[in-house]
């Protein structure tokens, strides 16, 4: 097994965290800090970035930037990777996510069609603007967080069965 102890070394020194402001994203957050990497937190809810961003700033050495985005806004991942185009990003933690629950024909139809954008075609989008920069220096990491609810709920839940086929990554 490879282990990289020195992750702004090997990726670069910034790490971006979507979704940051609960649950997972939060945590991501939270052990990027902890290993030593500046974290960009990316979410909508600025007041919970905010006190995270206290609170990383309070307990590790690290720099941490709030973007208060809504990445189903048109253009919202361009203007993402717009606005940290000065910094050495080295990882994206891609964990922006929501979900519907019940069959699908309950649902309201924009709201499922929001969900197809933010767990698939933002990280998709993301993967590829952030990717091509990787690919150019030779170095970086794109993390892809999904659900892996589609082995037993495909029936009553296509969407994130549909969407987590998309994000997850095959291995090689
Ligand atoms: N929880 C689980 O048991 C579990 C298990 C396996 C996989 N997962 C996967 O892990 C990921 C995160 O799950 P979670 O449970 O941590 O979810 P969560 O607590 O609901 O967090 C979702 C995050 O996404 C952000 N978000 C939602 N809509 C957004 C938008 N339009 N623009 C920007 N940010 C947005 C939310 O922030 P704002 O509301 O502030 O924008 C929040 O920070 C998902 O991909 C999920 O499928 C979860």
């Amino acid at each position: 097994m490879c282990e990289v102890t020195n992750l702004a070394a090997t990726y670069g020194e910034y790490a971006i965290a979507t979704g940051a402001s609960s649950g997972i994203g939060e945590e991501f957050a939270r052990h990027l800090s902890s290993v030593g990497l500046n974290v960009v937190l990316v979410a909508r809810r600025i007041d919970r970035l905010q006190r995270l961003a206290g609170e990383l700033s309070d307990a590790y050495d690290t720099h941490t930037i709030v973007l208060a985005l809504d990445l189903l806004a048109d253009g919202a991942v361009a203007e993402l990777h717009r606005r940290v185009a000065h910094l050495d990003i080295g990882i994206v933690v891609v964990n922006a996510a929501m979900s519907t629950t019940g069959p699908l024909v309950n649902n309201s139809l924009s709201e499922e069609l929001a969900v197809l954008r933010l767990d698939g075609a933002v990280p998709l989008e993301t993967a590829h603007r952030f990717g091509r920069d990787f690919a150019r220096r030779r170095r970086g990491a794109i993390i892809l967080v999904a659900s892996s609810l589609e082995a037993g709920q495909i029936l009553c839940n296509g969407q994130t069965c549909a969407t987590s086929q998309i994000t997850t990554p095959r291995p090689s």
